[in-house]
């Protein structure tokens, strides 16, 4: 049976705080799609929000010195509040810290262990701390992530497994039996060759090392993989095991879950599996969308210097040409599917040349010849030509295709039906040539019908465009005497709907039209001026870094009690990587026996992160933690330096992590 609900999802965000144009993608389809289905009088359930769990948000919290929850609250708060200046009209913003998503992961993990799906085992292994990610010796590229190309980390600890492998087969026959699943088509492709095919192993669901995760209810020393964690809140969010289950019972399963290319892997292999393994249907769909490449940044011709030269603030973006403009790049610019390319420049053009030229024009055209030759009151056709009936059937026509396009989740061409009718309007001036119609008193009645056929095909295109802008449709319907507000179906979407005698008023510019090059030249300045400061910035940091090193270079005479104050640990480098801010430091992830600490270490210009992974080194453990470039160091490593040359001091034998240093 064809029910009447409609359940999308988007994934939910790391709460990271950089969030550029790219990370608004997801979203805004998801936004479009929600739209449109409810304006098709559907039931819809449109879930987005947070993935909070992880190590890389313990590390991050813990560098500022906060509790994870008091980093990431803030984020969410700004991620909110960017769906809020885009319109994304969620009927559901999930958490992965909520009460209830906690307790229903805990259920179903308890669930699939009690089944015999998840069973303890001894994890040995490589782990990407970005990705969190764990990847077996042969998934590796050239020894690193294939996801991202950064270090891994080798890694053995008791852990539970999820039975992913038996499920291969299944997996398969869903993409055989259900060519809608996993969208579009060359996804398919790549999941079975790259993934499947090469066969599917268990997948480790629970970490011990990891504290800022869910516990495992039944081994508390355990918390549940956060992709685990994280698939499970498209059901979570509906209750799925809770006492109230009836969102779930209404709108699973989803029908569209809008996933970005990199992550199909987690939502049509894992994500299926685990439904399967709970007894429960997997989604309908799941589309995988190409990426938004941030291009653009130029060399600055001055200095020779890279900077960047792209804005790519979502806020300041909205709040320099607004948001529809964003949305409207965000739907139209890109053949879905694939990746494309954002620059200021290709915003702009999308902005002046769909917006202000096709939209803006013809809508001020016809409200200002309706005032001129009307008095600004809508007069009644008199009769159709064949050209006027040409015009009605695509006005007439457009939602169908509409309709047809966002079925197939291509939203770019959907909106390019629209603007066909926009155009096609456009071309039915300049082929009336009302301002001659309009010179003739004789034509007085011809007139009245072409002006009737641009304000139906104005009031179709802007109805139509509803679901994708959602500023502008209501303002131009407002010129014509509609409150848009109240327009919540296309029932309306009919020529002829539109009563003569209607006041018109004449349009103020609705997109006004931008200058492209002097717009580029000012965000060029703009965005050089932010450049030269944050060097300066980058500058102080890196004297005040400086500083710090004297400090540690100055050696007082001191007694030996004062000696015997310093306590040295012998400590394992388990992660290392470049501090963003700095040339200088690393930060090492250091085992120091029953604690783990961060340090950050000017050996940026001697060691490659990777080349300290697995070392031991001796630890200043006792030294008052500082902040480094943003980094809270507990700690110092020694090292030996001559003539520029230095190298990390180590115990001549292993010892174990831990070990006093006297
Ligand atoms: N937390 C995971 C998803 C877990 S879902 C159970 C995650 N989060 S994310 O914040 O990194 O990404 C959220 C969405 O933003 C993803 O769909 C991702 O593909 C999308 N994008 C992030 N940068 C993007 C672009 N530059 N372009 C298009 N989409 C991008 O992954």
């Amino acid at each position: 049976m064809d029910k009447n609900t409609f359940f999308i999802t988007t994934p939910i965000y790391y709460p990271s705080g950089n969030w550029h144009i790219g990370h608004c993608y997801t979203t805004v389809v998801c936004d479009a799609i929600a739209r449109f289905n409810r304006m098709l009088k559907k039931d819809v359930f449109f879930l987005t929000g947070t993935d909070e769990h992880g190590q890389k948000i313990e590390k991050k919290a813990q560098e500022k010195g906060l509790t994870p929850i008091e980093f990431i609250n803030p984020l969410v708060d700004g991620l909110k509040d960017i769906w809020k200046e885009l319109d994304v009209s969620y009927d559901k913003f999930i958490r992965t810290t909520d009460d209830y998503h906690v307790k229903g992961v805990q259920r179903i993990f308890k669930q699939l262990y009690d089944k015999g799906e998840i069973y303890k085992s001894e994890y040995e292994g490589w782990y990407c701390t970005p990705c969190e990610s764990f990847w077996t010796e042969s998934q590796l590229k050239d020894g690193k992530c294939p996801d991202c190309g950064r270090p891994v980390q080798k890694g053995k600890e008791e852990s539970y497994f999820f039975r992913l492998s038996k499920y291969a087969d299944r997996i398969l026959k869903l993409y055989e039996d259900n060519p809608e699943f996993l969208q579009p088509k060359s996804r398919v492709n790549e999941m079975v060759n790259n993934f499947i095919k090469p066969g599917l192993q268990d997948l480790c669901v629970s970490r011990t090392t990891i504290k800022w995760g869910i516990p495992v209810t039944f081994d508390e020393k355990h918390t549940v993989y956060v992709w685990v964690d994280a698939l499970t809140n498209y059901i979570t969010a509906l209750g799925y095991g809770s006492d109230d289950d009836s969102l779930y019972q209404k709108y699973w399963p989803a029908n569209l879950q809008m996933v970005g290319k990199e992550i199909v892997r987690f939502h049509t292999i894992i994500w299926p599996a685990i439904l399967m393994a709970l007894d429960i249907p997997v989604p309908n769909r799941v589309y995988g969308h190409g990426w938004l490449l941030i291009g653009g940044d130029k060399l600055s011709k001055s200095k020779g210097e890279n900077i960047k030269t792209e804005i790519t603030d979502p806020k300041e973006l909205v709040d320099r040409y607004g948001c529809d403009a964003l949305r409207y790049f965000l739907l139209r610019e890109i053949p879905f599917g694939n990746d494309g390319v954002y620059t200021n420049e290709s915003l702009l053009k999308r902005i002046n040349g769909d917006l202000s030229n096709a939209l803006g024009n013809l809508v001020s055209r016809t409200t200002a010849m309706i005032n001129q030759y009307f008095g600004g009151v809508l007069p009644n056709p008199t009769g159709y030509t064949d050209l006027d009936n040409e015009v009605i059937a695509i006005a007439n026509g457009v939602l169908p295709l509409v309709k047809k396009n966002i079925d197939a989740i291509d939203v770019p061409t959907a909106l390019g039906e629209i603007f066909k009718l926009i155009e096609r309007a456009n071309k039915y001036i300049d082929e009336t040539e009302p301002w001659k119609l309009g010179k003739d008193p004789a034509m007085k009645d011809r007139l009245s019908t072409v002006m009737y056929v641009l304000a139906e095909c104005i009031r179709i295109a802007t109805i139509l465009l509803k679901p994708f802008i959602t500023k502008a449709p209501d303002k131009i319907l407002s010129f014509f005497s509609i409150d848009g507000s109240l327009i919540k179906d296309f029932d309306t979407v009919k020529f002829g709907e539109l009563k003569g005698g209607t006041a018109v008023i004449k349009a103020e510019p609705v997109f006004p039209r931008i200058d492209i090059n002097k717009e580029i030249q000012e965000i060029e300045k703009m965005m050089t001026a932010r450049h030269k400061e944050a060097q300066k910035a980058e500058k102080e940091r890196a004297k005040a870094e400086a500083k710090v090193e004297e400090k540690v270079e100055e050696k007082p005479e001191i007694s030996i009690d004062e000696f015997f104050k310093t306590e040295l640990r012998v400590a394992l480098v388990k992660a290392c990587e470049k501090v963003e801010k700095s040339n200088k430091l690393l930060k090492l992830t250091l085992d120091v026996g029953d604690e783990e600490r961060t340090v950050a270490s000017g050996l940026a210009n001697y060691y490659k992160p990777e080349e300290l992974i697995g070392k031991k080194v001796i630890l200043v453990y006792n030294l008052k933690p500082a902040k480094l470039c943003g980094v809270v160091s507990q700690g110092m490593v020694l090292c030996a330096e001559k003539d520029g040359k230095v190298v990390i001091v180590t115990p001549e034998q292993d010892m174990p992590a831990g070990a006093v240093v006297c």
